[in-house]
């Protein structure tokens, strides 16, 4: 059964403006939230400016029952002052205490991706790049683009599948990004001109590997410095010169998308082993040195090593770092969230190598083949998203990139049967897409974190800790001082802020819910 109507906010008692976002919603799981429909006749939008008023609380709200962040503002006169008894949680934000950047928030460029977007007619098409890049969108600044083939295409291929074309004369880019990648990429960069491209590569050419597959267990044939390692790293210096004459120009590079998975030998589509040894020595002889003779030197193109699940990220990263010839290339650590609640793992990495930025540079539910991939509506699935968001930041991460920007309904395509959720997909038989509650909930980072912005400390009264509510407090590089709240709980929670305004006061944060207060500090 579906549910058509456009969602009026709720309006706060002391709320003197809304703002509706015309939302219109189609409910497919009973007891799950609902998704955004879009097609030519109607589609919402996200415009939330200005973000910020004198003397005001600027709020904006996403829950499970009926909001898409939805926005209301509250005069300070009108802040009920904190008695010091009733409140469930007391915060004390220290806008003083200054810690890490915002890079930025995104998602990535896949051939799947570009497969979905090309089912829609043009002017919807344009619509959804807008929905994530444009000011009335989710605002993207950071995003991910592959290098060759993934999973998340419709075969597995590379550049150059002519066997020990050392010299790579056979190198080319494939229709998949003419058709795919780029003519998106295009759109998004007409939006954001200082958007920030990073490639990331499955696996290289079959014959430079000791498998001679795609997928399954295989390493470099031979050692590092040898032809083979040198083929690879001139195979992604290729890439980056073929987009750049194309007007592409990449802000960054990880040497391998997940390592670790290439020395599984059951792993079922492309890949690339790296112990953290091997990566070290790689980037030390030959990708290092490639980059640089190429003219890619640490200002051009940040390198980001791991590029792969938290759990084992100090482990594979300090010989890396450690290594003075291989670390003089390296600016940032990326991680993947697929074994979340670990993010000590980046605490621990920014205080033994705080030199080097942190960032989320995949993500995606509906992974685990026990579960559903994409299910409409889902909630806890937007809960989860934020939570890792959240948890990420208050460890040092600079930021977070979703994975496919757009699937299709079972969550492909996929040509080894790796279905996923993904923010947004389209219908296939239907010229329409629509929005999951993910998306608003990401919208409370993308839109109101702008890169620039910094991390300020706020402190929980002890015993009042509740795993169900997640916080983080951010200052812009305008000066609003941003607070974002996740509440899981069924019920309403009662908070105490202090430090934000001159005095404490009290606010309610509704049930299941994502809440941004923006205020410019004084
Ligand atoms: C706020 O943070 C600053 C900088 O870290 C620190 O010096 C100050 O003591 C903190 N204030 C409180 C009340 O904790
Ligand atoms: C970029 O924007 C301009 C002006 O809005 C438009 O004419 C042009 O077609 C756009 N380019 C792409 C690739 O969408
Ligand atoms: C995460 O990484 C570990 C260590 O490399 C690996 O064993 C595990 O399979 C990975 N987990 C997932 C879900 O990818
Ligand atoms: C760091 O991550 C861990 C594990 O996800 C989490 O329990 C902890 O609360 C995070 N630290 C902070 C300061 O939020
Ligand atoms: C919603 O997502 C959660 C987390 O992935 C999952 O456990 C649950 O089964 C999903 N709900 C439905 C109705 O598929
Ligand atoms: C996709 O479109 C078909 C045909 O209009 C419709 O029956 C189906 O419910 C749509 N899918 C979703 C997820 O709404």
């Amino acid at each position: 059964m579906s549910v058509q109507m456009i969602i009026v906010p709720l309006l706060f008692s002391i709320c003197i403006a809304t703002l509706s976002l015309g939302c219109q919603v189609k409910q497919h799981i009973e007891g799950e939230s609902f998704i955004c429909v879009c097609n030519e006749e109607h589609c919402d939008s996200i415009s939330t400016e200005p973000n910020s008023l004198d003397d005001h609380l600027t709020i904006f709200q996403t829950d499970k029952s009926s909001h898409r962040l939805a926005k209301s503002l509250i005069h300070v006169n009108d802040l009920i002052t904190d008695s010091g008894e009733i409140a469930d949680i007391h915060v004390l934000i220290n806008a003083t205490d200054r810690k890490q950047q915002i890079i930025g928030f995104g998602g990535a460029f896949t051939d799947a991706t570009g497969i979905n977007i090309n089912k829609l007619p043009d002017s919807l098409a344009d619509k959804l790049i807008e929905d994530y890049f444009g000011p009335n969108g989710l605002q993207y600044t950071v995003c991910r683009v592959v290098i060759g083939g993934s999973d998340f295409s419709d075969r597995p291929y590379s550049y150059d599948d002519v066997e020990n074309d050392f010299e790579l004369k056979h190198f080319s880019l494939v229709n998949d990004d003419y058709q795919y990648k780029i003519k998106y990429i295009r759109k998004a960069l007409n939006l954001t001109s200082d958007l920030k491209l990073f490639g990331s590569s499955w696996s290289p050419p079959t014959w430079l590997k000791t498998s001679g597959k795609f997928n399954g267990l295989g390493i470099l044939k031979d050692e590092p410095g040898s032809i083979y390692w040198k083929t690879y790293a001139n195979y992604l210096v290729k890439f980056l010169q073929a987009y750049e004459a194309l007007g592409i120009n990449f802000w960054g590079l990880t040497p391998e998308n997940e390592p670790n998975v290439g020395l599984n030998p059951g792993w079922r589509w492309n890949a690339l082993g790296f112990t953290g040894s091997m990566m070290r020595d790689f980037i030390k002889k030959d990708l290092g040195p490639a980059l640089k003779a190429a003219g890619y030197d640490k200002e051009k193109l940040k390198m980001m090593i791991y590029d792969d699940n938290l759990s084992n990220l100090n482990y594979f990263i300090n010989g890396i770092v450690n290594d003075p010839e291989a670390a003089q290339y390296v600016s940032g650590i990326a991680y993947h969230w697929y074994t979340r609640k670990y993010h000590e793992a980046l605490s621990e990495a920014h205080y033994a190598h705080p030199e080097y930025f942190l960032l989320s540079t995949e993500a995606c539910e509906g992974f685990r083949s026990t579960e559903a991939h994409l299910t409409l509506g889902n909630w806890t699935r937007a809960e989860n998203i934020a939570a890792d968001v959240i948890e990420g930041l208050n460890n040092w991460s600079n930021g977070w990139v979703d994975w496919n920007l757009v699937l299709d309904e079972n969550g492909g395509p996929n040509w080894a049967g790796n279905w996923v959720d993904a923010f947004i997909f389209v219908n296939d038989s239907a010229p329409e897409y629509y929005k999951q509650p993910m998306f608003y909930a990401f919208g409370h980072f993308s839109k109101f974190l702008r890169p620039g912005s910094t991390r300020v400390g706020h402190s929980i009264s002890a015993g009042m800790v509740d795993e169900n509510v997640k916080i983080t407090t951010f200052l812009s590089p305008s000066n609003d001082l941003i607070f974002t709240l996740l509440n899981r709980n069924q019920k309403s929670i009662k908070l105490s802020i202090a430090g934000f305004d001159e005095k404490p006061f009290l606010f309610t944060f509704e049930p299941r819910s994502i809440t941004t207060i923006i205020k410019p500090l004084k």
